[in-house]
């Protein structure tokens, strides 16, 4: 069994573990992440199985949560990585992903973090302007390499998300719109082999819940792709790019199948199915494995509003606040029973509010907010002064590692030194 479930006691339990047991064994301070790890593992052989006998590579998209245990676990199931940074780079490669499954996407990439794609020989930098491309031609003379990239086409389609994570739009700052491609390949073809174009890519937005966007942006890349080659003969790869939605308990979402499904078609039906499919999922291999676990620290009544106060904060988990997303709160001890109650941060913020969740009579003791395993610890902070928070990874049935907080100390170290 992976994920969250309760069992015959009405506890709430990760993977086979009960998550108050788990809170209890690992001694960690709350709030703390406890993932699920053979459920992400799981998701991501079920995606690869799913493409079949096609030519293809997962690159895990490191930033949706970049724990060395996770990706030392894709890394043995044959994940690569996409990065989007020179330290995610890095971290993809110390554990254990082989350089040319890793590619590097990104609108601002450093000239040291160009340098550093050059020197590690990764699968391609993934250029997302004509300007960059002229700035990894440079470096490519300077440091006497020869740079592997693929062009971040922007499709100009608009998917049904929240407007901070669509990102394959006309007005978004990501990728080369189709307009600047003739000049993408003049300024390769002009390179004396200092640029060499191995790949096509596209990445349209996070939380497609259907296919429909996902398949149309992959006829067009296909077609950019078959019009390409004759003129790119390294061109080896087409990559759909992430965004394959998860069911946070309001709407259901396809599998990740169905997006490998899309892939394996628009590549046959355009006769290049002897190109690679690369595909870029962050959330949906995490996001369901991922619980994070909180005290409750009191309750507020006034008139008519019932509050509860935990000890996790948006500075734990951003998403609500960010994003206005919507996770599941549950109490650890009892299933969700009316009435519902706000549940509040004690950062000094309003929009330290996770939502009203049923959470019965007399809330106490500690909750897990579900679905939080990507998207969360990664963007923490130490806003208001608060530790960051502490992990705890499950697989094959116990505890293999605790990440603990560093604690209150540590930020109020820095800033005295600040
Ligand atoms: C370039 C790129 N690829 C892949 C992803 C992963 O998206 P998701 O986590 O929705 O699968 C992102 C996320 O924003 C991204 O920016």
């Amino acid at each position: 069994m992976t994920g969250f479930r309760r069992d015959a006691q009405d506890s709430a339990v990760l993977g086979s573990l009960r998550l108050s047991q788990v809170i209890r064994e690992a001694e960690v301070e709350l709030p703390a992440y406890v993932y699920d790890v053979d459920g992400m593992t799981e998701t991501l052989r079920s995606l690869r199985h799913a493409f079949g006998d096609a030519p293809h590579l997962v690159a895990y998209a490191i930033k949706a949560n970049s724990a060395g245990t996770v990706v030392r676990a894709f890394a043995a199931e044959g994940a690569g990585v996409d990065a989007v940074s020179g330290a995610e780079v890095e971290l993809a490669l110390s554990c254990g992903v082989p350089e040319k499954q890793v590619v590097m996407s990104g609108v601002a990439k450093s000239d040291a973090e160009i340098d550093l794609a050059l020197f590690k020989g990764i699968l391609a930098i993934q250029a997302e302007s004509v300007e960059e491309l002229t700035r990894v031609l440079a470096r490519a003379r300077a440091t006497g390499h020869r740079a592997d990239v693929s062009l971040r086409v922007n499709p100009g389609i608009e998917i049904d998300t929240h407007a901070h994570i669509a990102t394959g739009h006309d007005a978004a700052k990501f990728g080369i719109s189709e307009s600047d491609l003739a000049a993408a390949y003049a300024l390769i073809d002009g390179s004396e082999g200092r640029l060499s174009q191995v790949g096509i890519s596209v990445h349209l937005g996070s939380m497609m819940t259907s296919t429909e966007s996902y398949a149309q942006s992959a006829r067009k890349l296909c077609n950019l792709a078959r019009e390409r080659r004759p003129g790119a003969p390294r061109l080896g790869y087409v990559d759909f790019g992430g965004g394959f939605g998860i069911d946070y308990g309001g709407a259901p979402s396809v599998p990740p199948s169905e997006f490998a499904h899309t892939c394996v078609r628009s590549l046959r039906d355009a006769g290049l199915s002897d190109l690679t499919i690369v595909v870029e999922p962050g959330r949906s291999l995490v996001a369901p494995y991922g619980v994070l676990v909180a005290r409750v620290v009191q309750t507020k009544l006034s008139a008519e509003r019932r509050w509860v106060m935990i000890n996790a904060g948006m500075n734990d988990l951003i998403r609500p606040a960010l994003y206005s997303a919507k996770h599941r709160i549950e109490l650890c001890d009892s299933s969700p029973q009316e009435p519902e109650w706000r549940v509040v941060g004690p950062v000094c913020e309003s929009s330290d509010d996770f939502g009203a969740h049923p959470l019965g009579a007399e809330p106490s003791g500690l909750l897990a907010i579900r679905d939080a395993g990507a998207y969360g610890y990664v963007m923490a902070s130490e806003y208001n002064g608060r530790a960051l928070p502490s992990e705890v990874f499950l697989q094959g049935g116990k505890i293999v590692s605790v990440s603990r907080s560093p604690g209150r100390q540590a930020w109020l170290q820095r800033r005295l030194d600040a």
